[in-house]
């Protein structure tokens, strides 16, 4: 199917409540959906929680609650945020879903069946924290580099490998060769060096099971083990489009993450497919990090940003107008409250609101009677959400508003009348629908609001758009 747009966010680990940095990743992937959708493209967009693993465990024994009570708890903060922010996802996955846990059984049993699944020891260091199995070249004064106030496990246990190694040569090969029949891309072009780096310097096998950790889904052919927590997890968008029957999306055209889950996305998920027959999702967009003040947003810190603070605030629109722009596309970016006002004031109240005011207020006393006229894309906005670049996205369309406003303030329409005044909003009116037009997968509301107004015979008054805070 090639009008087909298959979209989808990390699935959350549920030891957490949404947070700012999970809300940027959800709010862009709404975007890039929304945009292919005004393209034509059939799109199914997916998010969802991951539930299984030490982690998980570990959190709901804390709350006094088993596994599941706190599973289904803390995946409800997220499946109930996001509709809140207008993200239109398609289905939301739980990896607890036995229909989830099936397929990765399914899907594990012929990896092993295909002998790419042996027994071994693992010897070595688990950060829980990242559900992760860590060399001792990636620690820092011997603590995880992303988790230094969590002690390391050290594990000694009969694991299930898998032949990770075997697939290297062919990830090289389909990830730098454009024509390999598997080819696959990472953006942006340094996270693409990094992994390629790494391939190219040795990779080993790896457990891809724990004794141990209970709160798992069996392996099928071994029930005293269960399933490592990543490939579970990884399952979740194949799995995803089999339990609601759209297999037609896959492969995927796009996985959106943070850079701290690459490897997991751009080698480990790539060399489970091949070994189970399964064709490659196509792009694995890597983004940065968002700081807080200039500090690394942590509970401790009490610096943590709620998806619920900012709507309180700021609105729907205005939330995801702001995380949008700030989008660490390709560096770290630091936001704050005091950022986000400034600039939604500056952008929303006084650029965007300002200009629609004043037009609309000029129409509705000169009388205007508007023109029809068709809007289309500005080549420059799509070419950037086309890189996933909603923040150079976002530029491009505040610098027409801008000159727009300027434009506007030079003019002086207010001075003007008859013919002159007429042509002058003409001018405005049509830049106005294009802007209009251009906003549509970033602010829905308002945009369609904008629209609505300034699609003529008549001005349609609105309360404002954007009121200063
Ligand atoms: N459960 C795994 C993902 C499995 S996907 C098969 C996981 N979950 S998570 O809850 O830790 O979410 C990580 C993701 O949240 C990041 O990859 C990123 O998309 C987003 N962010 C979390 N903190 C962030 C920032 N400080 N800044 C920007 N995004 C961040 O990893």
């Amino acid at each position: 199917m090639d009008n087909k747009y298959y979209i989808t966010t990390p699935i959350y680990y549920v030891n957490d409540i949404p947070h700012v940095g999970h809300t940027v990743t959800t709010v862009v992937a709404d975007i890039i959906a929304r945009y292919q959708k005004l393209q034509g493209k059939k799109v199914f967009f997916l998010t969802g929680t991951d539930e299984h693993g030490a982690k998980v465990a570990q959190a709901a024994k804390k709350e006094g609650l088993t596994p599941k009570e706190f599973c289904d708890q803390v995946s409800r903060t997220f499946s109930e945020i996001w509709p809140r922010l207008n993200i239109d996802f398609n289905y939301f996955i739980r990896t607890t879903n036995p229909q989830h846990e099936k397929i990765v059984q399914d899907l594990l049993e012929i990896i092993y069946k295909n002998d790419d699944i042996y027994k071994s020891r693992y010897e070595g260091y688990y950060c829980v924290g990242c559900e992760k199995f860590v060399t001792e070249t990636d620690l820092v004064d011997g603590y995880c580099p992303y988790h230094p106030n969590k002690e390391l496990q050290k594990q000694s246990e009969e694991n299930y490998f898998f032949k990770l190694s075997k697939y290297v040569p062919v990830l090289i090969e389909a990830i730098e060769n454009p024509n390999h029949p598997q080819h696959y891309d990472i953006y942006p072009e340094s996270k693409k060096s990094e992994v390629l780096t790494r391939l190219k310097s040795g990779v080993n096998d790896i457990s891809i099971s724990r004794a141990e950790v209970t709160w798992g889904i069996l392996v099928p052919w071994d029930k005293s083990q269960t399933v490592y927590v990543w490939v579970d997890a990884l399952i979740n968008y194949y799995s995803a489009l089999k339990i609601n029957k759209n297999e037609e999306f896959w492969p995927a055209d796009l996985h959106l993450i943070g850079k701290e889950i690459l490897w997991f996305h751009a080698v480990i998920w790539e060399a489970l497919l091949l070994a189970a027959g399964i064709s490659l999702p196509k792009i694995i967009y890597a983004h940065s990090f968002y700081t807080i003040d200039n500090q690394k947003m942590s509970k401790s810190l009490g610096n943590v940003i709620s998806p619920q603070q900012l709507l309180e605030k700021y609105g729907v629109d205005g939330t995801r107008y702001l995380l949008a722009t700030s989008f660490p596309s390709l560096e770290d970016s630091d936001v704050g409250i005091e950022k986000f006002t400034q600039k939604y004031n500056s952008d929303l109240a006084n650029g965007l609101g300002n200009l629609v005011a004043r037009t609309a207020k000029l129409c509705e006393k000169s009388n205007f009677e508007f023109p029809e006229s068709k809007s289309d894309f500005d080549p420059a906005v799509k070419d950037s959400v086309e890189k996933f670049r909603t923040d150079e996205a976002l530029k491009t369309i505040w610098s027409r508003i801008q000159k727009l406003n300027e434009a506007i303030s030079r003019d002086q329409p207010w001075t003007l009348e008859g013919k002159t005044l007429n042509e002058k909003l003409t001018n405005y009116v049509l830049e106005i629908r294009k802007i209009a037009f251009n906003l549509q997968p970033f602010i829905p509301l308002t945009a369609q609001n904008i629209i609505k107004q300034f699609q003529g015979p008549k001005i349609i008054p609105e309360p404002s758009l954007f009121p200063r805070i």
